[in-house]
């Protein structure tokens, strides 16, 4: 019997057209998708400037090289969430400070704005540690399981601080605000500069595949650059810095740019999945689907559940894994992990938690109602 998984892509006959007809044109690396998915996706979320590139990762790492880190800097970060912006930070040598996680498990904006209030001060138009006395070059946002981080709540603060605001959206394809100052903006589009991510298991796929979004006319040039070896002169091969072969492929982009097209039917059937966990967990005693901010429009990309009480979350994750339903915690929070203990931290108290009691469920798109059903049954 085959697992039921947590996010399978969802791949029809458009990606194996689009797929076929390149290969019979030969256009493996290099193609006209790649702009097209480019600016398809620029449409999409009106934003001024889009890179693609090979991964969310590399799409981070890029992001940071053109951050000029050193180990002098500082980056504000969440603790809980996948360790690629972390990772990220770490190559260039500058050091994470890890916040803890609001009741939708984002950095809780509140605590950073607390922090930079009373722990930092302003000099020369740089934010300073007063700990460390290291300075604070950037905020990552992620908007974990498709939910949008409560940003206004930093964002006029960053600016006036000049703390640059990363958005990591490579969950949130397609969430959008639906109140407050950034209404109708999507996540990803209000920051400085944010990431996506099309691995297989997002919203989108293009199998493996990323992209820099931007406003911000610099980013958007150097990001081109770096992501090929900052070449210059394709002729002479003239390479004016370092960087790397971040590229993504032609046939990736003609995936991704087919998957685009059909965002709006994927969240739509996403939401359908949510709602059936919440109705069937209405008068569950162990489990209620964790809740998602009311400002925002969530692209449902996963759905995640919390336990009431402290109950044997991994027994029952284990049981479920026996019977090929695939599910698991989130993240073990980075300050928790081998190579980032050393770091500072602020105010840690629910992120721990978050990972003992949270289970994220099955979110596939075409999930069958009896499927969901047998889930369900573990979890009373
Ligand atoms: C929040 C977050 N950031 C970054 C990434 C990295 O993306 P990728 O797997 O495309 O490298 C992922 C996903 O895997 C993610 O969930």
């Amino acid at each position: 019997m085959k697992y039921l998984n947590l996010s399978e892509p969802r791949i029809s006959k458009s990606e194996i057209k689009i797929v076929k007809e390149q290969l019979r044109k030969n256009n493996l690396a290099i193609g006209k998708n790649i702009s097209k998915f480019e600016s398809d996706l620029k449409k999409y979320l009106k934003i001024n400037f889009v890179t693609l590139c090979s991964s969310g990762s590399n799409a981070l790492i890029t992001i940071m090289k053109m951050l000029d880190l050193n180990q002098n800097d500082e980056i504000i970060m969440p603790t809980l969430t996948f360790v690629a912006p972390v990772n990220a930070c770490r190559l260039f040598n500058a050091s994470p400070i890890f916040f803890d996680c609001d009741e939708y498990h984002n950095i809780d904006t509140e605590k950073v704005s607390e922090f930079i209030k009373k722990k930092t001060y302003f000099k020369n138009n740089v934010t300073i540690n007063k700990k460390t006395k290291k300075r604070i070059k950037a905020v990552v946002l992620v908007h974990v399981w498709g939910n949008a981080c409560d940003i206004e709540k930093i964002y006029k603060l960053c600016k006036e601080r000049n703390i640059i605001i990363i958005e990591d959206a490579s969950e949130s394809l397609g969430t959008k605000y639906v109140s407050g100052k950034f209404k109708n903006k999507f996540t990803g589009t209000i920051g400085d500069i944010s990431c996506l991510s099309f691995n297989a298991n997002k919203i989108i796929t293009a199998g493996s595949g990323g992209a820099i979004i931007t406003n911000n006319k610099i980013f958007a040039k150097e990001s081109k650059l770096y992501i090929d070896h900052y070449k210059i002169d394709p002729v002479k091969f003239i390479h004016a810095n370092e960087g790397f072969n971040f590229r993504i492929n032609n046939i990736q982009a003609s995936i991704g740019m087919s998957q685009l097209k059909k965002i709006k039917i994927f969240i739509k059937k996403k939401k359908v999945i949510y709602k059936k966990y919440l109705k069937g967990l209405e008068s569950n005693k162990k489990f209620y689907v964790n809740p998602r901010p009311s400002y925002a429009d969530n692209n449902s990309w996963l759905t995640v559940l919390s336990s009431k009480k402290d109950i044997d979350t991994i027994r029952i994750i284990k049981s479920l894994i026996k019977n090929r339903i695939n599910v698991r915690k989130p993240w073990l929070p980075n300050h928790l992990q081998k190579p980032f203990k050393k770091f500072q931290t602020y105010k840690i108290k629910k992120a721990q938690k978050v990972f003992k009691n949270s289970i994220c469920v099955p979110t596939t798109i075409d999930l069958k109602n009896a499927q969901i059903n047998k889930i369900l049954k573990f979890l009373s």
